[in-house]
């Protein structure tokens, strides 16, 4: 781990505005920098940088945080990546904290192992430029295919000496120990012998997000050998088949910016277009996609289109692996290529505004594409029919969003011919399959129909989210004032009715808010929200209210950042219409405060006992009507009512 100290140094010095600076270019505009945003395609600049708050609000996309959410949103960095980086610019020798011994053991090993690929791969492109045979074989290669100085760089590409040891030998000469050129795969030792795994091929090195090189694939040049075309590295504690995607690390920035993935197959696929300028796509390497790389995918978009090469035999194979990127939620659309043709030799034929234009239209709706790929084969065929409804409904069913599948259902029933009542209940009988299969928890009835009866939480939950950031707004600009609030004390009369006494009590907005929810025993719902709050009381108790927001972004929380960042650059910016359209906010500072935190602050607790509510109820539910569970619910419910009766009073 990065040690707290070095960490803490890493913000003193960093200036936001010149890391961004280096991906965006930024115009001043008043206190404030403006900028292209980095995040989507715009012609008027809606990015700005704070260099007084370090902080920067991207208002086309809504992204927001400090100099490390930037990090992160854009080169897509882990939080100790994005440190490292800003380390390294700024010249800041990283302290790491003691670790077990274990962790770092494996942490060393790991290590070690990248520098043994980052050498490597400068050992195949140096060979590849620089010596007679790779320059005869291996350029001469690239070259046919009409890869182009640029690309090969951008790719390192390289060449593997025809030699058996060639690499083995000059590394352990430049002192890299044998076992971690044994454990990258890179020279395979077999009872004293050291063979090179590549020899006699192209390379193409396989990187991870973050631009560290993984493992490495390698072609073979003549077509009359026997062994295998490309020959990969093999799976080590670095190189995981199922958890790389070729192309990520060069493509990722678009991918985002574009909000569009393309899937291919094959390394040179993925070369070919960026050399065309089609830099939003990557490969699955020949292999199945796995959610972990459909994961990977959709943390910069959701929306994919598959490639297909234009000879049909895979495509049948393929379609099913697409109902795992369904599953994540994601939208998938897919193309074949002109028969003989795969993205990469498409690519070389046509220029880019033709890629680009058949990009735009030849992608179908997965499940259409699907529904007509099918029913055609079926057509007079009754029996294939029914199987392939299934096999569409199957597909429709990992939809993980209902009202897509309605629109599905309905649009696969005029594609096949079939009634859309017929659909719905072959969907509907492979939900209830799917259920027993995935959960062993059987609903008892009396369950079901109270989860019926009580207004669902979640159609609560976008207010929820709202009280719940109005709170922190609250804390964040007015918590420090000192206010009168109209006041009452919880008590209870003869006949156990809980009654209320009102008085003027003058207590800091932020006590207020604090006391009123521990008094109902709730807590903010949101974790981000939740832990936002604590920080603030926090800082309000210990510092009087003088909040450093520079403090609070320091957590690698990239929604926490977004939303402190959001809630300073709207007020700053007096972006509040928002709240005023909602008849919710202030006009200014003053007695109108109080209004709105008891307005708020009331809303919120009511909506918060709400749940409180409906969970002791289910917990009854399975407790078997445990008393005192039922004795709390009672007690919530009058809270309940009473908060009503003054939230009335206050609107
Ligand atoms: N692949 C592999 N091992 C093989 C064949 C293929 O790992 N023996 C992987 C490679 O990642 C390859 C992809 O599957 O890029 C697609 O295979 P293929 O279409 O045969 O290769 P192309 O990329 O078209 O390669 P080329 O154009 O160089 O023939
Ligand atoms: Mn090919």
């Amino acid at each position: 781990m990065i040690s707290r100290n070095t960490i803490d140094q890493v913000y003193e010095t960093t200036r936001l505005e010149e890391v961004i600076g280096e991906f965006v270019t930024l115009k001043k505009s008043g206190a404030n920098f403006k900028g292209l945003s980095p995040f989507s395609q715009e012609k008027t600049p809606s990015f700005m940088v704070s260099p007084s708050k370090q902080i920067w609000k991207d208002f086309s996309s809504g992204k927001g945080g400090n100099v490390i959410a930037f990090l992160m949103e854009h080169e897509h960095f882990t939080y100790p990546e994005a440190i490292r980086f800003l380390a390294k610019k700024y010249n800041i020798e990283i302290e790491e904290t003691v670790q077990s011994s274990e962790n770092r053991k494996i942490k060393d090993l790991k290590e070690s192992m990248f520098l043994v690929t980052e050498y490597a791969t400068q050992f195949f492109e140096n060979s590849l430029k620089e010596t007679e045979e790779g320059k005869s074989i291996g350029l001469t290669y690239f070259k046919e295919r009409g890869f182009t100085e640029e690309t090969k760089k951008k790719f390192s590409l390289g060449y593997a000496p025809e030699q058996f040891d060639a690499f083995a030998k000059q590394a352990q000469k430049d002192g890299y120990q044998l076992k971690f050129l044994e454990s990258t795969g890179l020279v395979v030792v077999n009872e004293g012998s050291q063979v090179d795994r590549f020899r006699g091929r192209v390379i193409f090195p396989i990187r991870s997000m973050s631009g560290r090189v993984l493992g490495f694939g390698g072609r073979i040049l003549s077509t009359k050998s026997k062994t295998a075309k490309y020959l990969n590295s093999p799976e080590s504690d670095i190189y995981q088949k199922s958890k790389v995607l070729y192309g990520i690390y060069e493509s990722k920035q678009a991918i985002a910016k574009k909000d569009i993935c393309y899937l291919v197959e094959g390394y040179t696929d993925v070369i070919q277009m960026h050399q065309s300028g089609i830099t939003n796509i990557v490969s699955s390497s020949g292999t199945s996609l796995t959610v972990d790389q459909i994961r990977m995918i959709n943390r910069l978009t959701s929306n994919i289109v598959v490639l297909f090469d234009g000879d049909a035999a895979g495509l049948r194979a393929s379609l099913r692996g697409i109902d795992l990127i369904l599953e994540q939620g994601m939208n998938v659309r897919v193309c074949s290529f002109p028969e003989g043709e795969d993205p990469d030799s498409f690519a070389k034929k046509n220029n880019t505004s033709d890629i680009i234009s058949f990009l735009e239209k030849a992608p179908k709706d997965f499940i259409q594409f699907k529904a007509s790929l099918l029913s055609e084969e079926a057509k007079n065929d009754p029996i294939k029919k029914a199987n392939t409804v299934l096999e569409i409904i199957h597909s429709i069913s990992k939809i993980p969003n209902v009202i897509k599948q309605e629109i599905y259902i309905r649009n696969c029933a005029s594609i096949m011919d079939i009634s859309e009542e017929a659909l719905f209940s072959a969907l509907a009988q492979l939900n209830q399959k799917n259920k027993q299969i995935g959960s062993k928890k059987i609903i008892s009835k009396p369950e079901k129909t109270l989860l019926k009866k009580t207004k669902t939480p979640s159609l609560k939950v976008d207010q929820i989210f709202e009280l719940e950031k109005q709170i922190i707004f609250i804390l964040l600009t007015y918590g420090n004032l000192e206010l009168d609030f109209e006041d009452s004390i919880m008590q209870t009369d003869d006949k156990g009715e809980l009654i209320e006494e009102s008085k003027t009590t003058n207590v800091k907005v932020y006590e207020k808010i604090f006391l009123d929810l521990q008094e109902d025993e709730v807590e903010l719902s949101n974790d981000n929200f939740r832990n936002l709050f604590y920080q603030l009381v926090e800082s309000h108790q210990k510092h009087g209210g003088n909040i450093n927001l520079e403090k609070l972004m320091q957590s690698n929380d990239l929604d926490q950042n977004e939303i402190i960042t959001d809630l300073v650059m709207r007020h700053e910016q007096h972006q509040l219409h928002e709240w005023e359209k909602r008849n919710i906010f202030v006009k200014n500072k003053g007695t109108e405060v109080v209004q709105l935190v008891s307005e708020t602050i009331l809303s919120l607790r009511r909506f918060l006992i709400d749940q409180k509510i409906i969970e002791l109820q289910e917990q009854t539910k399975l407790n078997n009507k445990n008393d005192d569970i039922l004795q709390d619910i009672l007690s919530y419910q009058q809270l309940k009512k009473v908060i009503s009766k003054r939230l009335n009073r206050v609107l």
